[in-house]
């Protein structure tokens, strides 16, 4: 095990398990997601009011009415572009998250179409949305060719002048990376109920910028393995990329709020054009 975190790992690798449907994991992730206070698995409340307000105010409803949410998670943002008019279908492949969304959905006598899945499978269609959102920087966990078949699949399924709409972390997030390896015991807690050894290591691939925090849990019967991918982007890099998926130039962002882009930025975001 030891030669295992101390040996790289191929960039991209897949990880046996994943921390969004793991069964001790996803409820916690899902928990992140309900604290309002907190940027875990979503940005806190006031960060995403301030997020919805310019969303809107960039796409209004009359114009852009059909939104697609990719990783839509329990839906903190579907149930908002409902409630200012959009019709939202959000896809998520947590099934706790998508049930708890269906549920909140319900009880709030909201119509979102909510499905569960993978949105790098699933069939996303074709010219059916004004806008397809993919919030709080998940682009960034895919692979070079994964991030391109987003970008294919994304074009695709959006109306011809309609938006996609996405915040990634930029190098700025990773400016003070250290390497490193640590080892704890951890017991009834967010990463585990019974004891076990987490062996974790975070691990640098320059050549694509993609960053690597990997874990290990190790128990006396089982191991498990979590590798989490980050690859960060300045905005000239995406932009290349997504023309040559057919979009057209688009608008840099410093957020997800509609800040303004600077050397300084740890996100950005861009609204590009079908
Ligand atoms: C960082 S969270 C963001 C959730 C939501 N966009 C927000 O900001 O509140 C990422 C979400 O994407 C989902 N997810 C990640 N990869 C996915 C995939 N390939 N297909 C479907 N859902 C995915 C996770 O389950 C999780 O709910």
């Amino acid at each position: 095990m030891i030669n295992k975190i101390k040996m790289d790992v191929p960039i991209f690798s897949p990880s046996q398990d994943s921390i969004w449907l793991d069964a001790h994991l996803a409820p916690n992730m899902l928990a992140a997601h309900l604290d309002t206070e907190f940027d875990g698995a979503t940005r806190n409340a006031k960060y995403i009011n301030q997020s919805m307000k310019w969303l809107i105010e960039t796409c209004p409803v009359q114009d852009f009415p059909k939104l697609l949410d990719l990783g839509c998670g329990p839906g903190i943002y579907a149930e908002k572009f409902v409630e200012a008019g959009y019709q939202v279908k959000g896809i998520d492949f947590s099934a706790l998250s998508i049930d708890y969304a269906k549920k909140a959905a319900q009880e709030k006598n909201l119509s979102i179409d909510y499905q569960c899945g993978d949105y790098l499978q699933a069939d996303l269609g074709k010219e059916q949305y004004d806008i397809i959102v993919l919030i709080y920087c998940d682009l960034g966990v895919f692979s070079t060719e994964d991030r391109k078949r987003v970008f294919q699949k994304v074009y695709r399924a959006l109306k011809k002048g309609g938006r996609f709409i996405f915040d990634v972390f930029t190098p700025q997030k990773y400016a003070n990376f250290k390497a490193e390896n640590t080892w704890q015991l951890e017991e009834n807690n967010f990463w585990t109920q019974k004891a076990c050894l987490h062996l974790a290591a975070q691990k640098k691939y320059p050549e694509t910028n993609t960053y690597l925090d990997q874990h290990y849990l190790i128990y006396p019967d089982a191991i498990k393995e979590f590798f989490i991918w980050e690859t960060v982007f300045t905005p000239k890099e995406l932009l290349t990329e997504l023309k040559t998926c057919g979009f057209a130039d688009g608008e840099v962002f410093g957020d997800i709020r509609g800040t303004q882009y600077t050397d300084d930025s740890e996100t950005l975001c861009l609204v590009v054009e079908k």
